[in-house]
């Protein structure tokens, strides 16, 4: 990971991140997708990286998958949208949708600290197997480690599938409905 200084305010985190060229992902973007959500959010989501919608929006998951994940906040864990935060790995479109290298996603991680760090979720939902990875340096597939509890110092990981997989894999959404429970469960009532 870089040793890159970054700001402690989202402000200023913001700020920098939206005129940040440390790697390539920065040369094709038309956006950059910082995250959006309420800043003291009890629950984090993070995914992978911008898709096409979000880049030419500057907005996080408002595609086709954003509207699973929506429906995932809104109808299972019966809290509006605007309460969680919505963040990614990388906050650049990598082209064709690729998955982000790790030299990308190693540039681009002190940004997600950071927003860590300012936010304190209690909960942090990862989407897919990439995003997990990357959080936790654990490469270990999503099958065997979705709906797995992991208390970390200062929050708890729960790794469910990523919405676009379940766009294509409509049967997961089963085993993506207990996640979601199991998230309201841990929830502060
Ligand atoms: N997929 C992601 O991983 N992130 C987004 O913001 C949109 C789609």
């Amino acid at each position: 990971e870089s040793d890159l200084q970054l700001p402690s305010s989202m402000d200023a985190l913001k700020k920098q991140a939206l005129n940040c060229h440390l790697c390539e992902l920065s040369k094709s973007r038309s956006h950059v997708v910082f995250g959006e959500g309420n800043e003291d959010a009890e629950i984090l989501f993070v995914g992978e990286g911008p898709g096409a919608t979000e880049d030419s929006t500057g907005h996080p998951f408002v595609g086709r998958a954003g509207e699973v994940l929506t429906n995932m906040i809104e109808k299972v864990l019966l809290i509006p949208r605007s309460e969680v935060y919505i963040a990614n790995i990388v906050k650049c479109r990598p082209p064709n949708n690729r998955v982000p290298t790790a030299t990308e996603a190693h540039t681009c991680l002190p940004y997600l600290h950071k927003q860590i760090e300012s936010i304190k979720p209690k909960l942090i939902i990862t989407l897919g197997a990439t995003a997990y990875h990357y959080l936790t340096g654990d490469e270990s597939r999503i099958t065997q480690i979705r709906g797995t509890v992991q208390k970390r110092d200062t929050y708890t990981i729960i790794p469910t599938f990523h919405p676009s997989y379940l766009l294509r894999n409509p049967s997961a959404k089963k085993e993506a409905f207990i996640d979601m429970k199991l998230i309201k469960s841990l929830m502060r009532s």
